[in-house]
Formats: C-alpha cells, structure tokens, sequence
C-alpha cells in the first residue's frame, strides 16, 4: 500500500494528475478489488457519510457502479434523477446541489450533458466552504476521470496480474477507435495513458478527429518537485483509417458512436463506417497477437465492434471494465472521503485496518 497522502477535495479532470496519484488510485483500487473477492464485501470506511449521485443525464454502468460502490463503503446513499426532480419546476442545478448539501450531503457524483457542470458545482461549494467533495461522472464532451481510472485498472491487471502498476504501461501501444471528436472517455484516457508512458495512436474519420486534436494534448506533464528535464512527453499520434493505427498495437479501445451529440451530418452511413473503422477479427490480426478489446459501453454492435470479437472472453475485456469501476469508484470514494477529513482526523491509507 503506498504510503501517500490524498490531496484533491474534488476530482473533476486528469489533465494534472501526476504518475503517483495514478499509481495511489491503482493500488487502492487493487485492495477494494480484494475487499469485492471475499465473502463479505462491505467496509465500514465511508459509514454515516452522505454520498448523492446527481445523474442530469442517462447512465446504467457508471451511475449503477457508483451507488455499488458507495453502499459496499457503508454510505448512505441519494438517487437523483431530472425527470421526476424539481427541476422540472424550473429549479437550477445549483439550487438542486445546494439542497442535497442542506441534507448532509458528503460527496457529489455529478453528471449533466454539459461540460463544466460539476467544476461549477465545486466552486460553489468552496465558496459555501461546505467541504463537500465533487465527482465528475461525465460533463459533455469534456471528461469522464472514473471510466479512464478504470480503464486504466483493467489494463494494467491484463498486463500484471499479480502485481499491477502503472509501470506496465511504458511504451505499450494503445489504439482508441471510434467518435473521438464527441468523447469525454477518449479525452480522460488521453490524459491517464500517457501520463504512465503509453503512445496512444487515435484513429478515427477527419470529421471525428480534426487534425489540430492531438495538439491540445501535447503537453508535457512536469509532476510536482521533479527537474524540467524529468517531464513527461505525452505520445499522442493521429490515424484517419485503421491499420497504421491498430499495427502492433497491445490494446485497442473502441469508442461508440455518439448519435446524441452530433450537430451535423459528419458519416455518410453506419454501414461505411464500418466498412473502414469497425472492429472486427479480421482487421485485428495486425495487432499484437495478446491484443485485448476494451469498450466503455454503451455499445452499437455490428457499427463500431462486431458482436463476435465483443463477445470473444479471449480478447475482450468489457466485463472486466465493468467490475474494475466498482473498486475504482470505491477508492475514489475512499480517498476523497478522506480527503475531507484531513484537517481534523487525517484518514491514511496505512491507518485504515479495513484495508
Ligand atoms: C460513456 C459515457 O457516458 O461517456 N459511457 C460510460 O460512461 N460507460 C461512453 C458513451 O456514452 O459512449
């Protein structure tokens, strides 16, 4: 267990998250992995806290994953859901927010259809000084930092069961596939694999992936008390079709094709889109032959991926995706709740016996 001391109240982009905080977030996912693996599977950790996940937009895995995770740390639990909420009264988001924190309300899991939503949120509650910490589940086209956390998880126990670390990524060769343009998860990945020395080669139409893309990720990551000479150069490499992009590559992520917040017409059809850049067994043959299949989900099957290689236990890892995010979601939960309590009775990792 690393012995490093939590520093963030909210977590809302990985854009400045250095290799230790990946690495402290790994290992802590990796004891929640063993807490999920016994008999019973609760700890008493966040007990008599309040955890509210503030759904403005659809989710099954992550909303599901992250109330799991909260209820196996003893949390009390609030659902939130537009349709049946005053905001249909005309309520705003920030009334709404600021009355779970009249309840008692510890941590925010916020996600809304627009980017920015949950970073407002939080400064609203610095300014309230309510010490509450924010989540951000996914904001627009911005970010989704608990997908890339888990993503990061499962690739990192494909490489080292046993033991995973952030190590075992330096240098391997991560594909993402699909909608980059309108993608929070491919923005969070861009930050997390190349924080831990992954190239990550996007490979999409010109229309998903405009060419000045990869530039906003270009650059370097200087983590805290390091010389300028030890910053990280982020790999980032721009494919417009599929197999320089898939060549040798260990992992490939596919991205689903996101119908709901695209303005224009930018694919002339499903089919040709999968003509040229959907998954299938045939085009993966010229990935490394231990490639494994990641997908965030939801999936349109038969568009981005066939149903075929999906399904392949042996190449795919959606269902270890899916089980990663209850124990990331359960060491976010934990090192936030700890992190509000810093001032008063510090909670270290060490310190915590449920560990
Ligand atoms: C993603 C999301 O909502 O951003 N899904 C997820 O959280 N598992 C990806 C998507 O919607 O395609």
């Amino acid at each position: 267990m690393t012995n490093f001391l939590w520093k963030r109240r909210h977590i809302i982009s990985l854009a400045d998250f250095t290799p230790a905080e990946y690495e402290n977030v790994l290992q802590t996912s990796v004891s929640f992995q063993g807490v999920l693996s016994r008999r019973t599977k609760k700890v008493p950790t966040l007990q008599g806290q309040v955890v509210a996940n503030l759904f403005f937009e659809p989710s099954t895995r992550t909303r599901s994953s992250f109330e799991l995770a909260a209820k196996r740390l003893s949390a009390d639990t609030l659902n939130f859901s537009p349709g049946s909420s005053s905001l249909t009264k005309g309520e705003t988001i920030l009334d709404t927010a600021k009355t779970y924190l009249a309840m008692g309300t510890d941590l925010m899991v916020i996600r809304h259809r627009s980017a920015g939503v949950p970073a407002t949120i939080a400064q609203e509650m610095d300014r309230l000084q309510a010490g509450v910490g924010v989540l951000n589940a996914g904001d627009g086209q911005h970010e989704h930092p608990s997908q890339a956390l888990l993503d990061l998880l499962t690739l990192c126990n494909a490489l080292n069961p046993e033991q995973p670390t952030i190590q075992d990524l330096q240098g391997k060769k991560v594909a993402i596939v699909g909608d980059i343009l309108h993608s929070r998860v491919a923005r969070s990945n861009l930050w997390s694999l190349t924080a831990c020395g992954a190239q990550v080669h996007l490979a999409a139409p010109p229309t998903l992936l405009p060419k000045a893309f990869a530039d906003a990720f270009a650059v370097p990551l200087r983590p805290e008390g390091s010389s300028a000479e030890a910053a990280i150069t982020r790999r980032v490499y721009v494919h417009w079709q599929l197999s320089s992009a898939l060549k040798d590559a260990d992992f490939v992520m596919a991205l689903r094709l996101q119908k709901e917040r695209m303005s224009d017409h930018l694919l002339p059809s499903l089919r040709e889109y999968h003509q040229r850049f959907g998954l299938t067994r045939d085009r993966i043959k010229h990935c490394a032959p231990t490639v494994k299949i990641l997908h965030p989900g939801p999936t349109n099957r038969g568009v981005e991926i066939t149903s075929e290689l999906m399904d392949d236990p042996k190449l795919s890892l959606v269902s270890q995706q899916v089980a990663s995010g209850v124990a990331v979601r359960m060491a976010l939960l934990y090192l936030m709740g700890g992190a509000k309590h810093k001032t008063s009775s510090p909670i270290t990792l060490e310190a915590d016996r449920h560990l």
